[in-house]
């Protein structure tokens, strides 16, 4: 039987951090689900279909990655979709505390559901979306932080 993980997350927008997982994240799974949150609550930079646009091609297009989108609570979305596995990143300490409330409340929702976590080595540990976004915005240079095509489509979003 294949081994599926959903890797959830913003990507607002999705950052070579992000692309590390989800590589690391092959070696484990033969198939991952990149699902992007879509949130009412936050007016994001780039909207779903952007953002599920810059992980397939910064992918390659890859055929083990599929590139969903989901609204409310992502268990409901694993469950719709018959996955019980999640793949997290985890950065510094900070990330840990988020996490782990995280997975155990999904836990809680979904007891037959399990978070499998994979640390970010040296090259990455600092990058965080909203880091990228604010950078950008004040015109510093992301290359070799985001995907090429992400860094091209900031600069087109904000030169606006
Ligand atoms: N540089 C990174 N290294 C390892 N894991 C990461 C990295 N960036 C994000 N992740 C992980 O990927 C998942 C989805 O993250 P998310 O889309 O919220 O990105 P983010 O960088 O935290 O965005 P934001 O700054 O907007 O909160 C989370 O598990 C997060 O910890
Ligand atoms: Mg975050």
């Amino acid at each position: 039987m294949a081994r599926i993980a959903i890797y959830p997350g913003s990507f607002d927008p999705p950052t070579n951090g992000h692309v590390a997982i989800i590589q690391r994240g092959l070696n484990l799974f033969d198939r991952l689900v990149v699902a992007v949150a879509n949130n009412p609550q936050k007016t994001p930079l780039f909207t779903v279909e952007e953002r599920k646009a810059f992980i397939a091609e910064a992918v390659g297009n890859d055929p083990r990655v599929e590139v969903d989108s989901f609204d409310g609570l992502m268990v409901e979305y694993a469950r719709r979709r018959g996955i019980h596995t999640v793949l997290r990143g985890l950065r510094a300490v900070s990330d840990f505390e988020y996490e782990f409330q995280l997975a155990n409340m999904n836990k809680k929702l979904l007891p037959e559901f399990e978070s499998v976590f994979v640390m970010t080595g040296e090259d990455y540990f600092y990058v965080t979306s909203r880091l990228v976004r604010e950078v950008a915005t004040f015109g510093g240079d992301v290359r070799g932080l985001v995907p090429p095509n992400v860094a091209e489509g900031l600069q087109r979003k904000l030169k606006k």
